[in-house]
């Protein structure tokens, strides 16, 4: 077993490099599924949930191979094993981007209706009827997900819910359809983006990639490619909050300022100088005290949900009161009372948590419940006066490379001890 230990209240300075995008590595991953020959994935951030992925196709029939630097080259002509089984689904909700492909590529799919998480019930009803209305014949049965169809049919869907993996796994889903496939209401989030340029790449005709109308041209083959992964938004976002939360001064290299506009703006606006160039953020919070910010979670280009946990401890140590939102996930609010087990003052009524910002919190032995959650206490652990312990930390092993070494590096004194 491990745990993160740090000791608090050093300011953060100097300069990391920010990862590859998880949420954009795994859908880009199930989707070189849909791709004839090999495609190359470069500047893929090394995590749990990634090889997991890799580990999903694999057992599939997909030849994969991992190199050195993480880069990942698959080929995915020979699949005998259309299928994501419970172990592998339970581990990783993301295992359901496997179903659309598989779908549009052979035909059939079975995998693993995923239960929900620690943030919610996580349904995956508009997946389900999107490939309905594309022809497929779905069951569900002993807690599978059992699809089949001739060949997916092109059609006008209209979501009912903005959803980042419904939008991306029907969007696979079309680029093998027959005929048109015209997709409403979609995600408009940068690993969208990011999918979708990756499967233009490989020959997909896609038409409003990154508005909420996406429309695609079924076609016969797609050709696997090289894509080089966008950074990870969130990754940037919680190394930003730190700094701010920690008074620091810090630069974050290989990043994209214009996916993290709403960050930006709720961090100026509590009191950091932030400056951008085209693939690099500088924030310097020159010591101060935060001053509150309200938080409203919201689909995309709107402040990002796997934000919201970071700037609740954020808002914990500011000067005044701050109401965080979450409008996305029904119980994302699990970070809360450890923070106030940390001495934070907080009280959380249905989906808002009304925050008083205190002066310090104190170091605390703590339990991670989900990714960003970890997160949110690991900030806390480097502003709290004394020694935090964070249990659990498997959570962030699944959405954070290397994350107490790029802390090392910005000057935190953190460290990841194991014990029995
Ligand atoms: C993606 O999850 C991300 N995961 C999540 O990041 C992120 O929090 C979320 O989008 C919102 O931005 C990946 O991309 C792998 P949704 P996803 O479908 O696609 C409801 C992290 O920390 N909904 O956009 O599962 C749903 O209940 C993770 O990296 C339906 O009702 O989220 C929720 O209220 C956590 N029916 C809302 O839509 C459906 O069929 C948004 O969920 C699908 C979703």
């Amino acid at each position: 077993m491990e745990k993160i230990v740090i000791k608090g209240g050093k300011a953060l300075s100097g300069e990391i490099r920010a990862s590859g995008a998880k949420n954009a590595v795994l859908p880009i991953i199930a989707a070189s599924i849909v791709g004839t020959g090999t495609s190359m994935i470069r500047n893929v951030p090394h995590l749990d949930d990634v090889t997991t992925m890799n580990e999903l196709l694999i057992q599939m029939g997909v030849q994969l191979t991992v190199d050195e630097t993480t880069n990942v080259e698959i080929c995915a002509d020979h699949i005998n094993n259309p299928r994501a089984p419970y172990e592998t689904v339970k581990t990783m909700r993301a295992s359901i981007l496997a179903l659309g492909p598989l779908l549009t590529k052979y035909g059939k799919a079975e995998v693993s209706l995923p239960g929900g998480c620690a943030i919610g019930a996580r349904p995956v009803d508009i997946h389900l009827k999107g490939l309905e209305a594309m022809g497929a014949k779905i069951k569900v049965e002993n807690g599978y997900i059992i699809a089949k169809a001739d060949r997916l049919k092109g059609c006008q869907f209209y979501m009912d819910k903005v959803t980042v993996t419904g939008t991306e796994n029907l969007l696979i889903a079309a680029t093998l359809a027959k005929g048109t496939t015209v997709l409403e209401n979609c995600a408009t989030e940068p690993e969208v983006v990011d999918l979708a340029n990756y499967l233009s790449k490989m020959g997909a005709k896609i038409e409003g990639i990154g508005s909420s109308i996406i429309k695609i041209e079924g076609v016969e083959v797609l050709h696997g490619c090289e894509h080089h992964i966008i950074p990870d938004r969130i990754e940037v976002g919680t190394f930003l909050v730190a700094a701010a939360a920690t008074g620091g001064s810090i630069t974050i290299n290989n990043s994209k300022p214009e996916d993290l506009e709403s960050v930006i703006i709720k961090l100026r606006e509590a009191g950091a100088e932030i400056n951008t160039t085209e693939d690099t953020i500088s924030l310097n919070m020159h010591g101060k005290r935060p001053k509150p910010v309200n938080i409203n979670t919201a689909p995309h280009p709107a402040f990002p949900t796997d934000m919201q946990a970071q700037f609740c401890t954020l808002n914990a140590i500011a000067n005044g009161y701050s109401i965080v939102t979450e409008n996305l996930f029904e119980n994302r609010f699990m970070h809360i009372n450890e923070l106030i087990r940390m001495g934070a003052d907080i009280t959380v009524a249905g989906n808002q948590a009304i925050i008083n910002g205190v002066k310090h919190l104190n170091g605390a032995p703590t339990t991670a419940t989900d990714l960003r959650a970890s997160a949110s206490l690991v900030i806390a652990g480097l502003v709290a006066e004394g020694e935090t312990e964070i249990f659990d930390i498997h959570y962030i092993d699944r959405g954070y490379e290397v994350i107490e070494e790029k802390l090392n590096q910005l000057g935190a004194i953190i460290k990841r001890v194991s014990f029995t």
